[in-house]
């Protein structure tokens, strides 16, 4: 098919249904190839004009007979109503993200735990760019995008498939040239920006008054999160597809055939994926990018090695975030040097004094940076970092920039050494000192420690109430309308009102975001009271395996223990939280004011297999060990790699070697494929 031999010119009324079917089938065909050719595979075959006409006589077409017109036209990239919301929508499998490291001793010891696990002296690994943009699942049944959705928790992200649907490298369809679609994919890839057009965005944004963004990264996380999706269609997105987290209706052996196959469904990849036997190999490729780093026009903050052979992946499994058969070898953080103009010293939510750099502003990695964390007393002896003195920073992901180290200068004349203070510069208690750091004890009566609690508690992972940051805790605090967590609860309008930077809609909007959280996850809610030790992870599965707020609160250090993650030093520490007697009366206050705390669901079929570890061993006749695995964890049981006193099942294929023979010696159950069908028949699974 070619431009010429299509009709570009009879007008459409002329043209009866089925000419008019034929030529929209072929209009269609004939666009998408050039989307590929220009976007995909950075060929254009023909001029912008020539396209134009092709485009311009398809929609032609569509309007004469909107009858014709199909979801996955080229035309109907934007949506036409904007969403009210994004839903939250589950994953096919779930998203996890890579252990990572930038110390080449720690890809040697990796590599010796794999050749370990796989009982072999050599693997492959599929070497690929670490892209540094936002994560997304993006899933096509037969052959047809029908969902795109963000990481989020790793089970379940929001819904952005009419933004997505935008980004002209992103198919509509995939190809069926080169190799028949599967009738169902889900992919995981990253959403980017390069960096010349995030530049130019930028310019043309402050052409017009408006604040520029600080990185691509967060360029790329606003748009993708828009409601309009004519807004996200205004951004250069592109993307780049490595992960196949699902398929059916097509099989591989290794990552490499995976990767070639999303090619040739019309996804675009990562430049430069190669396979590697060795560590040397691998830190050659490292040192490769990373000399490349500043010619390449898109982030990237590493490389990923990742374990080619799909059957070893399944037979290493994962870890509760991370499988262990890939690792994320990152680059050393961008560094640059400038000068501290003052040290101040922040009183945090646990009361742990942090001295902080304030810093003549210096661009570090496309990112302006202010002030850096010294960390803590030990640190900044160690470092000997005083006011005035040149220092270097550096910035690494989301953390928080860091000084490195003081950079000296001949011939002047340092300040004195900078010595924390002796009491709390906040509240004036007397601090204390416990190892590195410095401490205001004054737990209920220092007003940085409840501002730094209200801004925790009201945090993304916490309750994630909109509109209460570090200046609104500050104001509720200063003007004493909040005295403990639930006090928020009883904030009205009325009173925010009066309150500098509140005006009518605001103040409602704040009481009505804070009323709405009263029935939340207990997760969050576990997270938002700062417990010591307690991230996200931790909160989230202290919920999964209590279920109840009481029940947290009752368990002892030996039933904490009982929870993933969750050793003898950090059950003592949240035993100890909650029988701290002005805690719990606080706990009770807050806990008092909530209508509902309730336990998130597991993603998939609804945990009928809640909690049960499964091993395969042998080959299964009907799906590949990795598929089985998946499917058993959709049902909330865990998959593991090797046999011991904890495993529930054994699922045993065909020749079954000695994790057979180690399961009957513990006695554990053990299903042959066909019982295992069964099993997941019962929970209506289909594979
Ligand atoms: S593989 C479970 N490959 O890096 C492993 N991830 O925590 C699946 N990322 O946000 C991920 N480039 O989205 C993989 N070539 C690549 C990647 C990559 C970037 C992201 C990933 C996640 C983070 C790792």
């Amino acid at each position: 098919m070619s431009a010429e031999s299509l009709d570009l010119d009879t007008p459409p009324s002329r043209l009866s249904q089925a000419q008019a079917e034929a030529l929209v089938l072929e209009l269609r065909e004939e666009i998408r190839r050039h989307d590929y050719l220009y976007y995909v595979k950075g060929e254009p075959a023909v001029a912008d004009s020539v396209y134009d006409r092709l485009y311009r006589r398809l929609l032609q077409v569509e309007e004469a007979h909107p009858d014709l017109v199909t979801p996955d036209s080229p035309t109907q990239r934007v949506g036409t109503e904007p969403q009210d919301a994004l839903p939250t929508l589950a994953h096919a499998a779930p998203m996890l993200s890579l252990d990572s490291t930038k110390d080449p001793e720690e890809v040697r010891r990796f590599h010796d735990r794999i050749l370990k696990a796989v009982e072999g002296d050599e693997v492959d690994y599929l070497l690929e760019p670490k892209l540094d943009g936002v994560s997304m699942e993006l899933v096509y049944e037969d052959g047809r995008l029908t969902r795109a959705v963000t990481r989020g928790n790793g089970r379940q992200g929001e819904g952005v498939t009419e933004n997505v649907r935008t980004i002209p490298s992103v198919p509509l369809r995939l190809r069926e040239e080169e190799r028949t679609p599967p009738s169902f994919l889900s992919v995981r890839g990253e959403i980017l920006m390069r960096l010349s057009a995030f530049e130019a965005l930028n310019q043309s944004l402050l052409e017009h008054g408006q604040e520029p963004f600080a990185n691509p990264r967060n360029a790329t996380s606003g748009a993708i999160r828009q409601l309009d999706a004519s807004i996200t269609a205004k951004r250069p997105l592109e993307l780049l597809a490595y992960d196949i987290l699902d398929v059916r209706g097509a099989s591989f052996r290794t990552d490499l055939e995976g990767v070639e196959a999303l090619r040739q469904w019309g996804l675009p990849v990562p430049e430069r994926v190669t396979v590697a036997r060795s560590v040397e190999e691998i830190l050659d490729y490292h040192a490769a990018y990373d000399a490349d780093r500043d010619v390449l026009d898109y982030e990237i903050d590493g490389i990923v090695v990742k374990l080619n052979a799909l059957d070893e992946r399944a037979d290493l499994g994962s870890t509760s975030r991370h499988p262990r058969w890939a690792l994320a070898f990152k680059f050393e953080p961008r560094k640059e040097v400038t000068r501290i103009e003052r040290i101040a010293v922040q009183v945090g939510r646990t009361g742990v004094l942090t001295p902080v750099a304030l810093l003549l502003p210096v661009e570090v990695g496309g990112v302006t940076v202010s002030r850096a964390t010294l960390h803590n007393r030990e640190e900044l002896e160690r470092k000997d970092v005083r006011e005035g003195d040149r220092v270097r920073v550096q910035r690494a992901g989301d953390v928080i920039p860091q000084v490195v180290e003081v950079v000296p200068e001949e011939g002047r004349e340092r300040n004195p050494p900078f010595t924390m203070p002796t009491e709390c510069p906040n509240c004036g208690t007397p601090v204390e000192l416990r190892g590195p750091f410095t401490l205001c004890p004054n737990r209920f009566g220092c007003s940085a420690q409840l501002k730094g609690r209200i801004v925790h508690f009201a945090s993304r992972h916490g309750l994630d109430i909109e509109g209460l940051g570090e200046e609104t805790a500050a104001l509720l605090v200063d003007r004493e309308l909040v005295r403990e967590l639930a006090d928020l609860f009883e904030l009205t309008p009325e009173v925010l009102v009066p309150l500098p930077g509140f005006a009518e809609k605001s103040a409602t909007n704040l009481v009505e975001a804070i009323r709405s959280r009263r029935a939340t996850d207990l997760r969050r809610f576990l997270f938002g009271l700062g417990i010591p030790e307690v991230g996200v992870a931790v909160a989230a599965d202290l919920a999964r395996h209590f279920r109840t707020l009481e029940a947290v609160r009752a368990a002892d250090s030996e039933a904490l223990q009982q929870v993933r993650g969750v050793g003898p030093i950090m059950s003592e520490q949240i035993v100890a939280f909650f029988a701290d007697e002005r805690n719990a009366a606080a706990i009770d206050a807050v806990a008092g004011k909530m209508e509902r705390l309730e336990v998130e669901a597991p993603a998939g079929e609804g945990g009928a297999l809640e909690g049960k570890r499964f091993v395969f061993t042998g080959a299964l006749e009907a799906m590949s060990r990795s598929r089985a695995k998946k499917l058993v964890e959709g049902l909330g049981a865990r998959a593991t790699g090797s046999v011991s006193g904890e495993t529930d099942v054994l699922v045993a294929g065909e020749a079954a070697g000695s994790k057979l023979t180690r399961a009957q010696e513990l006695g554990v159950e053990i299903m042959e494929e066909e019982a295992f069908l069964a099993l997941l028949r019962e929970h209506g699974v289909e594979w």
